[in-house]
């Protein structure tokens, strides 16, 4: 064997081992990840807490206030602190909207009266809506609904911090820290409401126009104030190119009127009010119910 050979056989028993090692490093780094991953367990069913949650929502604070100057000068890092004090160390599956009476005191907002616009099953079209107009007001639009806004979030029994695996789904169970965070915020919005409070709603869909689950029937109509609250408004929307299932008079809305009345609120309806067709038409410019004449 001369010298290159030698080297050569060095160079490759050399390599040969590295890869082992390499092969053995990663089989055990694999069973050590595995080990940790297993701890906590998976026992929810929801998607776990919104990675960097605390960076999103006082960035997002301090974008509101810069949005909106009227809001007055809030304390960004007061609410996070009021938020991991309503969920850490607790039962994500325990947390009821008194938990977060703190979180509202903090984030408390003047609601211009005739601006709040509620919703129900309009998702998308309410908020295309908002920001083409700017002169309505829907909960996301208010400042606790745009600080939590699509976040997921919940705490663990064990200890502080957040449960970053699994959070319970909105229906898991009954007083969960996400469902009861937005029952409070929508029951805030309706108590902080006046003047005329419009609500668009979808008239086509099945069944109930609002259903008795809803948070418009079990928390927002409950939480208005008869003195302030001088109207009830209703928009039914058909889609466009969807069916008219709802208008003012059918049985399901002449029902949700007497819910209203009973909380001694006035009513009034209106079919396909005016503006949101005419943005519905921005995307269906063609559709015969777009026609200049009709609309006008
Ligand atoms: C739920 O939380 C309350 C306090 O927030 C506590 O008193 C109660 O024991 C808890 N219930 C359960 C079932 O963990
Ligand atoms: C109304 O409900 C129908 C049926 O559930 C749905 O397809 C449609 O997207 C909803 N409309 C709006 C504006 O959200
Ligand atoms: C949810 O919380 C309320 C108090 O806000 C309580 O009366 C009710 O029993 C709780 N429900 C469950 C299923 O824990
Ligand atoms: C509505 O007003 C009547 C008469 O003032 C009162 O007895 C009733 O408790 C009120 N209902 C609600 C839900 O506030």
């Amino acid at each position: 064997m001369n010298t290159q050979e030698r080297m050569s056989r060095l160079l490759w028993r050399k390599s040969i081992l590295a890869l082992a090692v390499v092969i053995l490093a990663s089989c055990f780094g694999d069973a050590e990840a595995q080990r940790i991953a297993k701890v906590p367990s998976k026992r929810y069913t929801g998607p776990g807490t919104t990675p960097n949650l605390r960076n999103i929502v006082v960035g997002r604070c301090y974008h509101y206030m810069s949005l909106y100057p009227a809001t007055g000068v809030k304390d960004c890092n007061r609410i996070w602190q009021e938020l991991t004090d309503a969920v850490f160390r607790k039962d994500p599956c325990n947390i009821t909207e008194e938990d977060y009476q703190k979180l509202a005191q903090v984030t408390e907002q003047t609601i211009p009266c005739d601006k709040s616009l509620l919703w129900s099953r309009t998702n998308d079209l309410v908020h295309r809506y908002t920001k083409a107009t700017e002169s309505f007001m829907t909960l996301e639009d208010t400042f606790l609904g745009f600080l939590f806004n699509g976040l997921m979030w919940c705490g663990r029994t064990a200890g502080p911090g957040m449960n970053y695996n699994a959070c319970p789904a909105w229906n898991e169970c009954a007083n969960n820290s996400r469902s009861s965070f937005w029952k409070m915020a929508s029951a805030t919005f309706a108590k902080a409401s006046c003047g005329t409070v419009n609500v668009m709603l979808n008239g086509s869909t099945d069944g109930a126009i609002a259903r008795k689950e809803s948070i418009l029937r079990t928390v927002e109509i409950p939480s208005m104030n008869p003195n302030t609250v001088s109207n009830v408004k209703l928009w039914v929307i058909d889609d466009i190119e969807g069916q008219d299932k709802n208008s003012c008079n059918s049985e399901s809305l002449l029902e949700l009127q007497q819910y209203i009345e009973e909380h001694n609120l006035t009513y009034s309806c209106i079919d396909n009010y005016k503006p949101v067709t005419a943005l519905q038409c921005v995307e269906n410019p063609n559709h015969h119910a777009c026609n200049q004449c009709s609309i006008l």
